[in-house]
């Protein structure tokens, strides 16, 4: 059975994530999208409301599982005996960086590899520190995260509606 991680801050989950979680759980048997920390970013959602969040955006995919780690990825790749990760690119700066990710992932894991799916064009510009702007402007969401989601994100927030 060959299973993947698709790991990121998810703050929140946004439509081109998914995009990149469709695609890669008809590639694989299993993908495990992973909640785990950025030491560089401050959250808005908590860790568990992202995974409420991710739980509801994938409930239509049977090869999907939702999980939360704070440690270093690799570990927990160990731990639950995944050797892939799948990276979205959205542009040549998401390459630029990923790529020396994927180097950093395979010097402390030897036996793991990155694969790496490019957005499709109508996502390349949605990022999560974007939706993060326009829930402080109440501004529409439609479009930029998955729509089943939007009542949660507005109780989460407290707002009627985004
Ligand atoms: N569609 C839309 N947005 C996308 C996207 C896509 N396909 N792919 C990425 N993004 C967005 C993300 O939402 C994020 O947005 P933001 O910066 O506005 O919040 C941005 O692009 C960067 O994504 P990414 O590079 O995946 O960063 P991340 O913060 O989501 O995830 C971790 C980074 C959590 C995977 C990384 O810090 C990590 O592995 N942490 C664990 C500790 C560890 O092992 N570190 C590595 C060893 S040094």
């Amino acid at each position: 059975m060959k299973r993947a991680v698709y790991p990121g801050s998810f703050d929140p989950v946004t439509q081109g994530h998914l995009n990149i979680i469709e695609r890669a759980a008809d590639i694989f048997d299993e993908v495990v999208v992973c909640v785990m920390k950025n030491v560089d970013k401050q959250g808005l959602f908590s860790y568990g409301e992202r995974e409420v969040l991710l739980k509801k955006a994938t409930e239509h995919l049977d090869n999907v599982r939702i999980d939360i780690s704070t440690g270093l990825l690799t570990d927990y790749m160990r731990e639950e005996d995944i050797d892939t990760i799948i990276k979205g690119l959205r542009n040549s700066q998401d390459f630029q960086y990923e790529v020396d990710m994927a180097r950093i992932n395979k010097r402390i894991a030897p036996d793991t590899d990155t694969a790496f799916l490019i957005s499709d064009p109508q996502y390349t510009m949605i990022s999560s520190s974007g939706v993060r702007e326009l829930i402080a402007y109440n501004a529409d969401l439609k479009g930029f995260v998955p729509e089943c989601i939007l009542p949660e994100i507005a109780e989460m927030v407290g707002k009627d509606q985004l």
